[in-house]
């Protein structure tokens, strides 16, 4: 049994830089058309040059892989309607983190006074630059993202023609409140699929599992599968891979994120067959994000195999997500 997958994107992916990018971007590059790379680099990507540089590490560290890296900056209140239009054509959407809730994002929004983003946000709006938002607070770590979402109801009221996207969704009130706004999108990330918090704290502690936003609960996980599962438009496939070199995972502080991108597409295809939902798969991983963000990836074909594939232990120092265990299907080799 075999299925092929046209242009499968990755709308939430974390390349880091140097020889950490070096090591990860082939292995997207290898079974992605196109990805959106996520900007919260140190310092986080904000001006003209260091888009371009990065976008050139990128491109080397990829070749020969036909894959396009779509950009984005990490949003600030600064950036004007000019600056905005000048560089509007370089990146796909800008990444909007509140400050200090996850990895490298100390220099994010620290207030979501409406009257301080809005000049921002309607020039995104009038440019049609989409935005993308970690969406939570800085409660108690279980309800950050619910906290968040009045938040996510009021940009998607004030802004009605901002494309906004709930980026990492992990609960069943956050699939809510996208479903009730027309201007709301989100992605889902494979281990949000896949775990609950039992199975990152339920018994011995899986470091390489924890991740922001952490999973929740077994009624959120089939919420967001149920979502995934019928491929509804609003909705993208986003990994938001995030490898960490394993002395700071399996350390005191656990830096979080978990790397999902070599196995990606073998373990979606495995949950989907198991659901009965295979046919929703191509809306999941590649048409949706193509309409909703407008774009036209590499046309091309990633066909897998249905045979036993076991994740490898390890990349490099990376640990990846479901290291060692046997999947039932792998990436054909291209
Ligand atoms: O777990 C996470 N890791 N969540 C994020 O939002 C950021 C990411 C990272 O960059 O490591
Ligand atoms: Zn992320």
């Amino acid at each position: 049994m075999e299925i092929t997958l046209t242009a499968p994107l990755d709308m939430h992916l974390h390349l880091r830089e140097g020889a950490m990018l070096a090591q990860v971007a082939p292995l997207s590059a290898r079974d992605f058309a196109g990805g959106l790379i996520m900007p919260n680099l140190v310092p986080p990507v904000t001006t003209p040059e260091r888009l371009r540089t990065y976008k050139e590490e990128i491109r080397q560290a990829i070749a020969p892989h036909t894959f396009t890296p779509y950009m984005t900056l990490f949003f600030t209140p600064h950036y004007t309607y000019d600056f905005l239009a000048q560089i509007r054509d370089e990146i796909l959407a800008i990444k909007l983190y509140p400050a200090g809730v996850t990895t490298n994002s100390q220099e994010g929004v620290a207030s979501f006074d409406l009257d301080l983003l809005a000049p921002t946000l309607e020039a995104m709006s009038q440019l049609q630059i989409p935005l993308c938002v970690h969406g939570e607070t800085n409660g108690f770590v279980l309800d950050r993202e619910a906290q968040f979402l009045p938040i996510y109801k009021e940009l998607a009221q004030a802004f009605p023609d901002l494309t906004i996207v709930m980026e990492h969704i992990t609960t069943h009130e956050a699939v809510q409140t996208l479903l009730e706004h027309e201007n709301l999108h989100a992605t889902i990330t494979l281990h949000h699929l896949f775990t609950t918090l039992d199975d990152l704290a339920g018994g011995l502690l899986r470091p390489h599992l924890f991740c922001k936003p952490i999973p929740k609960r077994p009624e959120d996980r089939q919420a967001l599968r149920e979502l995934a599962f019928s491929a509804h438009e609003r909705v993208m496939f986003g990994s938001d891979s995030a490898p960490h070199p394993r002395s700071k995972k399996e350390a005191p502080g656990c830096a979080a994120g978990v790397f999902t991108a070599p196995l990606a597409l073998p373990a979606l295809v495995q949950l989907f067959e198991e659901a009965n939902a295979l046919e929703a798969l191509q809306a999941f991983v590649s048409d949706n994000a193509r309409r909703i963000y407008r774009i036209d990836p590499p046309a091309k074909q990633v066909r897998l195999v249905k045979e036993p594939w076991q994740v490898p232990e390890s990349y490099g120092d990376v640990v990846p997500f479901l290291a060692g265990t046997t999947l039932s299907w792998r990436v054909d080799a291209l």
